[in-house]
């Protein structure tokens, strides 16, 4: 099945990924840069993802083999007051945390350019694979700007503060190697072979249990810039939440009877 959006192609798989839907940002005469109708739309797609629970992985990936997403589109900042770009910004931001927040684990497949909005939208998903031919940067500094969609903040906690600043300061492009070294980029794969690594991951997250994945994902993120006795507390709720499910007991049974689970996700 697909829903009808002018600038995202929004797919719900089947067969063997059932449950996988697949946003791709289609403006690829632009390299799929966001502008404003199309984070409208994504935030509006990403409500549908968050309210259906048929929906167990959401991949986000670029049109074309040049670029998952060359960044916010350069065409809007020409004429945009600092009281408009603090809108902006805040659009993004409440966007990309809204991606962040989803239940649902979520993957960039990135499959060339990820600058700028690209990089910070990519960093908003739980963890990026890349073809060999993708690239990573936030490239803002060239204009006058800086990061606006999380870059100063999340990248900077994935990658480390002084490496952060490097890209940043310094507006430099690597490649998926450059980011698989530091931590960026999860696994690199041939261009081809992209996809079906991702679903392959997105298939093996789907056959667990929804709610301990969901669990998971939510003490992670709470737990992750908390002290770390604040952070276990998050996570011994979690985990204790988790042995109120019908697929807890399903999962203990299954182990002690020498089968596979069959998780419901209740
Ligand atoms: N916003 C608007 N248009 C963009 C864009 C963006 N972020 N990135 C690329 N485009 C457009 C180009 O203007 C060009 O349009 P045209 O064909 O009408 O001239 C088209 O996409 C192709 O890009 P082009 O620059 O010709 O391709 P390239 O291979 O020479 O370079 C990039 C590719 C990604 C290095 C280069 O396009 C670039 O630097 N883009 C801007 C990246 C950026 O600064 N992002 C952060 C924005 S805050």
């Amino acid at each position: 099945m697909s829903t009808s959006y002018k600038n995202l192609l929004f797919e719900e798989l089947s067969g063997e990924n059932v449950g996988i839907v697949v946003i791709t940002f289609n403006r690829p005469k632009v390299l799929n840069a966001i502008n404003h109708e199309t984070m409208v739309e994504l935030s509006s797609a990403l409500d549908h993802v968050r309210e259906n629970r048929k929906i167990r992985v959401l991949v986000l990936t670029g049109s074309g083999d040049k670029a998952f997403i060359a960044g916010a589109d350069i065409s809007q900042f020409e004429t945009l007051s600092s009281r408009q770009a603090y809108q902006f910004a805040l659009f993004g931001q409440t966007t990309f945390s809204k991606l962040e927040g989803l239940d649902q684990p979520t993957i960039a497949a990135v499959n060339g350019f990820a600058l700028g909005g690209g990089c910070e939208l990519a960093s908003a998903c739980d963890f990026i694979y890349a073809s060999k031919n993708a690239k990573f940067g936030q490239p803002e500094v060239n204009l006058g700007i800086i990061p606006g969609y999380g870059g100063t903040q999340r990248l900077v906690r994935q990658v480390g503060r002084a490496m952060g600043k490097e890209l940043i300061f310094t507006g430099n492009i690597i490649s998926a190697e450059e980011g698989l070294r530091i931590g960026l980029v999860n696994k690199v794969c041939e261009p081809g072979e992209l996809m079906p690594e991702v679903f392959k991951t997105a298939r093996t997250m789907i056959s667990k249990g929804p709610i301990a994945v969901a669990h998971a994902k939510k003490a992670i993120d709470a737990g992750y810039n908390k002290e770390l006795h604040e952070a276990l507390a998050i996570e011994a709720e979690a985990f204790s939440k988790a042995f109120d499910t019908l697929d807890q007991k399903e999962g203990a049974r299954a182990f002690l009877e020498k089968r596979l689970p069959r998780f419901q996700g209740r």
